[in-house]
């Protein structure tokens, strides 16, 4: 079997929907194995042509039409076609009327996870992107948006609370243990943000005041036992509404607002009208059972979902190629609201690591892709790192550009001028070209053009002049389908640097850092110091600000002299990863035998300086992942590569040996809170953890056996049993068996325990994970805790040269995509960078994607592994 790639869907081809919805009405009769669904929808019509409705996997029962206030009248066959992609009415009515139908579906078999689905024994959906024609007959697209209203009716006994969008109208009993319930959304919403859940929940239940003095009834609905572990997503919800109002304006629009866990979700979260649906991962946390990263991910997917509500919900998207303009848009939010909870350079930093290591990636291989694509195949693949990660960037640039003030302005002129609308990245550049009087169309090449420019970054003194003459030139590399490239505007937030740890004045201005628009394929910048100065350094690029790849022509110890006279905390951190990316690349050429000491004492000194701000402190302890050193040279070697951080990480252990040792001695702090300042010193004991663990010294798995056993925590008890995976002997069998028996029944737990072994162990270890009985196919949280952990995270393991790697894992590719195609699509992605690998591993990474192609994958599978193995494949 062989599955076609999907057709693609083009920009250019979108026309607005030629009906108008003014409301409709759902009913739904519950049952886990057949829910029948009817559907009233009221049309005003525009224009003559025929009616299509989107609809999959529905079993069609009843279809009638209502015109002029009259009864219904059935369809006559001849009327209508309905097939596996949806239903058309060949000449519908020509002035309004009201569409019924009535389908038949079966929640308990629908194992894709999109549309109502059953999921520990309750009903909940997922609609978007393309889920609500597997629940009705519908238009299923964005633009198309109006009110609904929800009747609910099913056996109370297995579902006792019935939740949908908006505020609960009337409720009761019905004969025969059953009951109703009926749900009001005054808002209008496309389809995708329709939700519904149901069954039997613990809830935790809070209040939140607005600013203009509203109550809304917050409820986190929970597996029973589980409510207090939903406390830290409860405070993170009060604060993120909060936040929205001080930092945005933004006021909650409902009496209520729900938040409903399930264990089987394909992503981290939706943000359905006035119910969030969010995958247990991010709601359930407490001190024994979540690390800080756990607790940290839930306070910033509560925060990115709610301030949907005005970003995507109140103003939604036009069409899919505008996903950018509410997942951008909110990442810049979320990571803003996360900056303002914990620490501003911190957060920068961490939001860098990931754009870096996914979406960086994403940008040179086969799989790059436009901000606003104008073309898709599959639309679930478009959810990536490049609409998140790079199109937040692009918000953060804009906002850098313009002045934190200005940008205020446009986006209230955008919720002013838009509020109730499906818009375009268009409409909402307009808003900022009205408050600021300028074309930004340059800036808007962002959005079309794909790949990440490169800059270089040159400079000359002159000391008759006291000049510093710095050259700037950007160059995008190619990407698929996209050959010609063009300049993009790029700020560059710079400073004169003294060397004495202040900032020098240039040009007879202030010495504060300024902001250096490079517009065209080259710039100049000149900087006149007062006569006499000795040579500056220049800082450029200061808080990452373009996403961009800088290079510099700079010596080993020229970049070091640069790191101790920076003045950014983001360069900082950014110039030691250099010389460490440098330094790795020469340890896993052979070039150099071993780390150079002027380096590692940098390094550690870095670290030393750091100390009263441990979490910064961590991160320059952090050496760049293997993923991320394929991008600094190719072909690339992941097992040199990892050999050579390891080794790097042993020489950084031993000079740290007395910070380590001082740090791990004292007391873990206590009693535990999630909040940023203990979650920072927690940061730096786990950093010299994985320290001790990757150099793997005698002793280190003692020392760790030790730490494990006395974990007060779950963040030291992964850390250290991860540390432990690195350490020869029978202490990590004994710590992995003790941490096994001790999980076993908790499921988030023990996705840690099949991830720490997964992204460390052997190909061998994998299919021992795959055979284990909690293996579940149907869990996408275990699947990505084995799969995903191991080819994502594992690299020197998954791309191993003899193909093995590649075979632990190809069957169970293979399976989960045929339960779950949008999981099977975001697992192949894990070959997206086949092509810059060194040639045995690439061979073998080659003709496992054509073997998945020959034994037949699901359209989005299809859609990955097709343009991943590219045209001459
Ligand atoms: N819109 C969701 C989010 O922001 C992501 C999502 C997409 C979830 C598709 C489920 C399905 O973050
Ligand atoms: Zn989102």
């Amino acid at each position: 079997m062989r599955t076609e790639t999907p057709v693609a869907v083009k920009l250019q081809d979108y026309a607005p929907y030629p009906f108008t919805l003014n409301g409709v009405e759902l009913h739904f009769d519950l049952g886990a194995e057949t829910t029948i669904v009817k559907a009233s929808l009221s049309v005003t019509p525009h224009g003559t042509g025929p009616m299509h409705l989107d609809g999959e996997a529905l079993k069609l029962r009843y279809i009638a039409v209502a015109e002029g206030g009259g009864a219904a009248k059935p369809l006559d066959l001849a009327d209508f076609t309905a097939d596996a992609r949806g239903l058309t009415l060949h000449t519908p009515p020509q002035g309004p009327f009201v569409l019924e139908t009535e389908v038949e579906i079966s929640p308990e078999s629908n194992t894709a996870l999109s549309g109502l689905y059953l999921s520990g024994g309750r009903l909940c959906t997922q609609c978007e992107a393309e889920g609500f024609r597997r629940i009705t007959y519908y238009p299923d697209r964005p633009d198309v948006m109006s009110s609904f209203r929800v009747r609910m009716v099913g056996p109370k006994d297995a579902f006792p609370i019935l939740l949908s969008n908006g505020t609960p109208g009337t409720s009761g009993e019905l004969p025969g243990g059953r009951h109703f319930a009926e749900w009001i959304d005054p808002h209008k919403k496309p389809a995708y943000l329709f939700a519904l859940c149901a069954g039997d929940y613990d809830v935790l239940r809070d209040t939140f005041t607005t600013m203009s003095g509203k109550t809304v009834d917050l409820g986190i609905h929970v597996d029973k036992g589980d409510a207090p572990r939903a406390a830290w997503a409860m405070d993170s919800l009060k604060r993120s509404m909060r936040w929205d109002e001080e930092t945005y304006g933004r006021e909650y629009d409902l009496g209520v607002f729900n938040i409903v866990a399930v264990r089987d979700f394909n992503f981290g979260a939706m943000e359905n009208k006035g119910l969030n649906i969010f995958n247990s991962a991010y709601v359930l946390a407490d001190e024994a059972t979540a690390t800080d990263a756990d607790f940290e991910a839930i306070e910033s997917i509560v925060a990115h979902e709610y301030f949907h509500n005005w970003t995507g919900n109140r103003i939604t998207c036009r069409d899919w190629f505008q996903l950018c303009l509410k997942e951008g848009l909110t990442v810049f939010r979320d990571q803003n609201f996360s900056a303002d909870m914990r620490s501003r350079p911190v957060q920068r930093i961490k939001d860098v690591i990931r754009l870096r290591a996914r979406q960086f990636g994403e940008d040179a291989g086969p799989l790059a892709h436009a901000v606003r694509p104008d073309t898709y195949g599959a639309i679930d693949n478009l959810y990536t790192a490049t609409v998140y990660e790079k199109g937040a960037e692009l918000i953060g640039m804009l906002r850098r550009m313009i002045g934190p003030e200005t940008y205020r302005k446009g986006m209230d002129l955008y919720f002013e001028r838009h509020d109730g609308q499906a818009v375009t990245i268009e409409d909402f550049y307009a808003c900022f070209e009205t408050v600021t009087g300028r074309d930004l169309s340059a800036f808007r090449r962002w959005y079309a053009q794909a790949g990440t420019p490169e800059v270089r970054v040159a400079e000359t003194w002159d000391a008759a002049t006291a000049t510093l003459t710095v050259t700037f030139a950007q160059a995008t590399p190619p990407t698929p389908g996209q050959t010609v490239k063009h300049p993009v505007p790029i700020p560059l937030l710079c400073a004169v640097l003294d060397g004495k740890g202040g900032h020098a004045a240039a040009n007879g201005a202030s010495a504060e850092p300024f902001l250096h628009g490079l517009d065209g394929a080259t710039g100049t910048l000149a900087l006149r110091l007062p006569p006499g100065s000795p040579r500056p350094m220049l800082s450029v690029g200061r808080d990452f600000s373009a996403p961009v790849r800088l290079t510099r022509a700079l010596s080993r110890d020229e970049r070091i002299a640069l790191v101790k006279a920076e003045t950014d905390a983001f360069n900082t951190w950014d110039g030691l990863q250099t010389l460490i990316k440098e330094e790795l690349l020469a340890l896993s050429d052979g070039s150099q035998t071993n780390p150079n000491l002027d380096l590692v004492e940098a390094i550690a000194n870095a670290v030393r300086g750091a100390m009263h701000d441990p979490a910064f402190a961590a991160l320059l302890t952090r050496l760049p992942e293997v993923g991320e050193l394929f991008l600094e040279r190719q072909p690339a070697d992941p097992v040199a590569l990892a050999a050579a951080r390891q080794k790097l990480q042993g020489s950084l252990c031993a000079l740290l040996a007395g910070e380590i040792a001082a740090t791990l001695s004292a007391p873990a702090p206590a009693p535990y809170h999630p909040g940023a300042e203990q979650a920072s010193v927690r940061a730096l004991r786990t950093a010299f953890i994985g320290l001790l663990g990757a150099a793997a010294t005698p002793g280190a798995a003692e020392t760790l056996s030790g730490l494990y056993e006395k974990a007060p925590n779950m963040t030291e008890s992964l850390a250290t049993l991860r540390a432990l995976t690195f350490t020869p002997g029978e202490a990590k069998a004994k710590a992995l068996a003790h941490f096994e028996a001790l999980w076993t029944d908790n499921p988030l737990v023990m996705d840690k325990w099949f991830s720490v072994q997964a992204s460390t162990g052997t190909a061998e270890d994998v299919k021992r994970l795959i055979a284990h009985p909690a293996f579940d196919l149907k869990n996408p949280n275990r699947v990505r805790a084995v799969i995903a952990a191991f080819a994502m995270q594992n690299l020197a393991a998954f791309h191993a040269p003899d193909g093995s790697g590649y075979r632990a894992v190809e069957a169970t590719i293979l399976a989960a995509d045929k339960v779950n195609p949008a999981l099977g699509a975001r697992l192949l992605t894990a070959f997206e960078q086949w092509r810059l690998l060194e040639p045995r591993a690439g061979a073998e990474a080659q003709a496992c994607l054509k073997r998945l192609i020959e034994a037949g994958l699901s359209e989005n599978a299809m859609d990955i592994a097709g343009r991943a193995l590219g045209k001459d494949g």
